[in-house]
């Protein structure tokens, strides 16, 4: 079967631990044998960005603004015992924190939903889509101890040098902790819009909490924000389209996502929607079972896994044990990139690919074959658990089926384009471009509709013979026309 060809690159981040031997495996079982994958890799593992002092990860957040889309595996975030396991230069950043400051994005979160694995919350029938805020509040804060007695202060000097102090606290000698947090009103802003143009797409109602009863200038001035973008651009959509914003109290917004049956959007504060996010995939059945897709107000998408790199899988891995780890998430997170690199291409082909890939991978696990976090959780009766590779290979059978139907497909389409050429110098150009999906099916058919014998052989011998016959009755069509 010929391989479906890209026309521009997707970014491909590579990762660490686990999900770095998942990546590999998939890209080999899943990808690489029906798609002539055109990638640009960055490899975000660890090791790496240490080398590259971090630069690795800006590189690849700027070939994502450049190309669209990118594609990314879990990395490690580091902390003191990572920098100690993987003796590092300095304890760097979350490349998501990195990248998701430079994209400026809203992170979509949503469960992939199969048969068999059914949500903890019973009356949650569709998925819930957490919206996360990708910028600010406690993950760009500054934060001090406080070791004694004395008073903590919020200054803001004004670019003409005005300075406005407001006290925080006063601590007494057993001091404390103090926690500075911002956000802007422009990414405030395009959060708001990514979340009505997401809803609006995908024809769901959008929820958005924050605490603005307490946090009256902070949370408040989200809460106005959103109220103002909707009412001066989005209302009239809204109503046309049969979908509705509301507001609430992150705290009633909370006790009536667990009484919904869900479909909805979820926008949620950065904090908010971190947490929610792992509560939400958690009830879902797992964490392993989570898109999640980082869109830019631009219109750049990054995809990835919503759970991290599997450490303690990772280490078994490294005994030489074989681990029973979901790659689903990572295969949806290729899947959404592929999808979305076709979809902005014009290039349908590999967007049914991207489809197939999903239908793949759900038909497996509805077919009692999985790895053991579903297994654990499932309501079939007699699941059988794999290891991963076993459970990619599965999937590549399903995969398999799927792509050939759509190659048997394109074989009778052809085959119809053939029967309706009006000449036979048409009908030879049809044929020499079936030469990569022919079979001796397909050059039977083909030679009984000319009303000529081929011998029997192989499929190159069979397609110059048919093109001879064709050449030779071209030339007595042309004569017969003189
Ligand atoms: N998006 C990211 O890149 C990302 C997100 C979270 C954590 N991390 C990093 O991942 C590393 C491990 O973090 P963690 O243990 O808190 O999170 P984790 O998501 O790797 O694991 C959390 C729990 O869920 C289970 N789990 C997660 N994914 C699974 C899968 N595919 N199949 C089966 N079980 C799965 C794990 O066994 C573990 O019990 C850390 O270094 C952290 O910095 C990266």
């Amino acid at each position: 079967m010929p391989k479906i060809q890209m026309k521009t690159p997707l970014v491909e981040m590579d990762g660490d631990e686990m999900t770095r031997i998942l990546w590999a495996e998939i890209k080999k079982q899943l990808l690489e044998p029906f798609v002539d994958l055109k990638t640009e890799y960055y490899d975000l593992g660890l090791k790496h960005r240490d080398e590259t002092n971090d630069q690795v990860t800006v590189d690849s957040a700027k070939a994502t603004l450049k190309y669209g889309v990118a594609v990314k595996c879990a990395t490690i975030t580091p902390n003191a015992q990572r920098v100690e396991e993987y003796n590092l230069k300095e304890m760097w950043k979350s490349p998501n924190g990195t990248i998701r400051a430079m994209l400026n994005g809203t992170v979509f979160r949503a469960p992939i939903i199969v048969k068999g694995i059914e949500p903890y919350v019973k009356n949650w029938k569709k998925p819930i889509t957490i919206a996360r805020h990708a910028y600010g509040d406690i993950y760009l804060n500054s934060e001090m101890r406080v070791e004694g007695a004395g008073k903590a202060e919020l200054t803001f000097t004004a670019a003409d040098g005005t300075v406005t102090t407001q006290l925080i606290h006063e601590f007494d000698e057993k001091g404390g902790i103090v926690q500075g947090v911002h956000n802007c009103t422009g990414s405030i802003e395009d959060f708001a819009r990514c979340c009505f143009n997401y809803a609006l797409d995908s024809k769901q109602d959008l929820w958005f909490g924050a605490k603005d009863t307490i946090s009256k200038k902070y949370d408040h001035h989200f809460k106005d924000i959103f109220n103002e973008i909707y009412e001066n651009e989005y209302k009239t959509r809204f109503e046309e389209a049969g979908i509705e914003y509301f507001y609430t109290l992150i705290d009633d917004i909370v006790a009536r996502i667990m009484r919904s049956e869900g479909g909805m959007i979820w926008a949620c504060k950065n904090y908010d929607g971190d947490v929610m996010s792992d509560m939400v995939s958690s009830a879902f059945g797992s964490l392993a079972m989570m898109t999640s897709v980082l869109v830019s107000p631009s219109g750049v998408y990054e995809y990835e896994a919503a759970h991290g790199t599997v450490q303690r899988h990772y280490y078994n891995h490294l005994k030489g044990e074989k681990t029973s780890t979901n790659p689903v998430a990572t295969i949806f997170a290729w899947s959404g990139a592929l999808r979305k690199r076709g979809e902005l291409d014009g290039n349908a082909e590999l967007m049914q690919f991207a489809d197939n890939l999903e239908k793949a991978s759900v038909a497996t696990i509805e077919s009692g074959k999985m790895t053991k976090d579903l297994s654990l959780i499932t309501s079939m009766s007699n699941p059988v658990t794999l290891t991963s590779e076993e459970f990619i290979k599965a999937i590549r059978e399903e995969l398999e089926k799927l792509q050939c139907g759509e190659a048997k497909d394109e074989k009778l389409i052809k085959l119809e384009e053939f029967l309706d050429c009006k000449t036979v110098a048409e009908k030879r150009e049809v044929f020499k471009d079936m030469k990569d999906i022919l079979d001796d099916k397909l050059i039977n058919d083909i030679a009984a509709s000319l009303d000529i014998v081929v011998d029997e052989g192989d499929i190159e011998k069979r397609y110059r013979s048919v093109l001879n016959c064709l050449n030779t009755m071209e030339k007595y069509e042309t004569n017969r026309f003189r």
